[in-house]
């Protein structure tokens, strides 16, 4: 970024300075990006304070704060999603993992980066996730209340909204890949590639997600005093008996963000004010298809690595996103678990895929792992 933009090292969770850089260099909007700062209430912070910021607020945040929430929110309003028990005791998680049918599905409660989600395929597996998530600590703590929910089948895809109170502008969907190996095996991640449009989808499950839950939960968010503003991300998933929603997170989603805002046409600061000033915004998508590789550090989600040089980077080409690098001597190295994203773009989703995966090829690190067929479900689709 430092080529394009004056780089400020400033912690995302240090409002007071944050805010004191914004006033001092008259920035006249403030966008947040990640989770943490969110929940911890950097909106509030800064709209006390008479600053213009993009994004919810602690209250509204809590659609990825705590999972708890917001099926309770779902259950209220009758948005669908899985069928689902909270609990914070694990002898009572253990009884009722006994009646259910697997696989079953269990979720901390809290921030766990994406990670804090378990698929069990037998009774055993979810005993011992409960156990490690409600009383050994696992996801720091975040797992101490669980959220334990049926599993569903279908294909997934992710809404990314616009909000502000009850308007809802929508951009183009993307589907994500959250399991970290090949042929969706592993254990799932904070995403491992992605790309934009899902052309093999039916408008008509767009349409339902919009109707039938996005919209529904801004109105919700509303009626609950907690009125909505920011990015609103829908996690979905297309099942037989319709679109059931997956997750809410209150910021935009990564990776399907860098190929969402390369498709996007319009101007992204006056989108943002217009949707923040209560104008329609004036936005488009342009017609290529976008893909997305992550290439993440070997052990990754159970760890990473820092250090281990990247060779034959093309660190400036605009394709390519530096999620956990860092910069030595002019030499790049991993920092991080999920390190880099490359991306391409085609006029199909093969065009970009060979795109994508031309530039990944060129990549040289002794640490790094990629998933090889991103895309793969929407070049059988078509
Ligand atoms: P979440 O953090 O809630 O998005 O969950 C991470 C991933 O776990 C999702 O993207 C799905 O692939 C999977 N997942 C979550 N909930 C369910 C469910 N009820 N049924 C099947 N898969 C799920
Ligand atoms: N890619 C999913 C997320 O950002 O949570």
């Amino acid at each position: 970024m430092e080529d394009v933009a004056e780089c400020v090292n400033i912690k995302a969770n240090d409002f007071e300075s944050l805010s004191s850089f914004v006033k001092e260099n008259n920035v006249d909007l403030t966008f947040v990006g990640p989770e943490d700062p969110l929940v911890n209430g950097i909106v509030d912070y800064f709209e006390d304070r008479g600053l213009k910021v993009f994004g919810p607020r602690a209250n509204a945040a809590l659609l990825e704060g705590s999972k708890a929430f917001t099926k309770e929110i779902m259950k209220k309003y009758d948005i669908p999603t899985a069928k689902y028990e909270t609990f914070t005791d694990f002898e009572a998680a253990r009884a009722y993992l006994e009646k259910q049918e697997m696989p079953i599905v269990l979720k901390a409660d809290g921030l766990a980066a994406g990670k804090g989600v378990i698929i069990a395929q037998n009774l055993d597996e979810a005993v011992n996730s409960a156990r490690e998530m409600m009383l050994e600590g696992k996801f720091n703590n975040a797992g101490s209340t669980l959220v334990i929910e049926e599993f569903l089948e279908g294909e997934e895809f992710s809404l990314l909204a616009l909000v502000k109170d009850e308007n809802v502008y929508p951009l183009q969907i993307a589907q994500d890949h959250k399991r970290a190996y090949d042929n969706d095996e592993g254990l799932n991640t904070g995403g491992m590639g992605a790309y934009t449009p899902v052309n093999h989808l039916p408008q008509s499950a767009i349409d339902e997600a919009m109707e039938k839950v996005m919209k529904p939960m801004a109105k919700a968010m509303v009626k609950e005093g907690r009125n909505y503003q920011g990015i609103l991300y829908g996690g979905m998933m297309l099942t037989k008996n319709g679109v059931k929603t997956i997750e809410f997170n209150c910021r935009f989603g990564d990776p399907e963000t860098e190929v969402i805002l390369q498709a996007l046409q319009g101007d992204f600061h006056e989108i943002c004010t217009d949707v923040l000033d209560n104008k329609t915004p004036e936005y488009s998508f342009d017609d290529n298809v976008y893909l997305g590789v992550v290439m993440a550090s070997t052990n990754y989600p159970e760890s990473s690595t820092k250090g281990v040089l990247i060779e034959n980077i093309n660190a400036k080409a605009p394709e390519i996103f530096h999620m956990g690098t860092a910069k030595k001597d002019g030499k790049y190295y991993t920092n991080g678990g999920r390190v880099l994203f490359v991306s391409g773009k085609g006029k199909d989703i093969k065009e970009a895929y060979d795109n994508a995966y031309k530039r990944v090829s060129e990549i040289k690190s002794e640490a790094l792992f990629y998933r090889h067929d991103i895309g793969f479900k929407a070049m059988k689709g078509e």
